[in-house]
């Protein structure tokens, strides 16, 4: 019967396509990746006596493993198969904690591109429910950028000035 018919379709888990099963892979293995590269920042300013900035970069990391789970939650939510891969090594020591936050907005744009990345293949696919969940993402990659440029340009108003810098681990957590 067409109600039959009806329970059957129900019960059908549209999957991701491979394509976009290994895209989103990736995309954990990325934010793992952030989560270890923000990790390795906080235990270098633990290190250099800046606990603040410390602090502040173990939120960070933190908040990138959470990006991570919610991607792996989202491809078995589709019935696809999370795949984690080895992480890659990170850069260990800064030479201030200007180039630190440098390189943090340059990574963060790098992201900001593979997340674009992803809506074009998701719309390309058009499987918009992937398109959906990638909406937070390009949301949050704004936020993730501003908060960045904002720390940049402090640390570079600051100079060298070592009262400056400490106000600002102060005031960064
Ligand atoms: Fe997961 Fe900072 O982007």
């Amino acid at each position: 019967t067409s109600k039959n018919k009806q329970n059957i379709n129900i019960k059908i888990i549209i999957m991701l396509s491979k394509n976009l099963e290994k895209a989103l892979n990736a995309q954990v293995n990325a934010e793992f990746w952030s989560s270890y590269f923000y990790l390795s920042m906080s235990v270098h300013f633990a290190d250099a006596g800046l606990s603040g900035f410390a602090k502040w970069f173990r939120v960070q990391a933190k908040e990138e493993e959470e990006h991570a789970l919610k991607i792996m939650d989202y491809i078995v939510s589709r019935g696809n198969k999370v795949s984690l891969q080895p992480i890659a090594k990170v850069t260990q020591s800064w030479k201030s904690p200007l180039a630190a936050f440098e390189d943090t907005l340059k990574h963060e744009q790098e992201v900001t591109k593979m997340i674009h990345d992803l809506v074009v293949v998701a719309d390309e696919e058009k499987d918009y429910a992937t398109r959906s969940m990638l909406q937070w993402f390009v949301d949050e990659q704004v936020e993730e950028e501003d908060t960045a440029r904002s720390l940049v340009d402090a640390l570079k108003f600051i100079g060298n000035e070592k009262l400056g810098i400490y106000m600002l681990t102060k005031n960064s957590v």
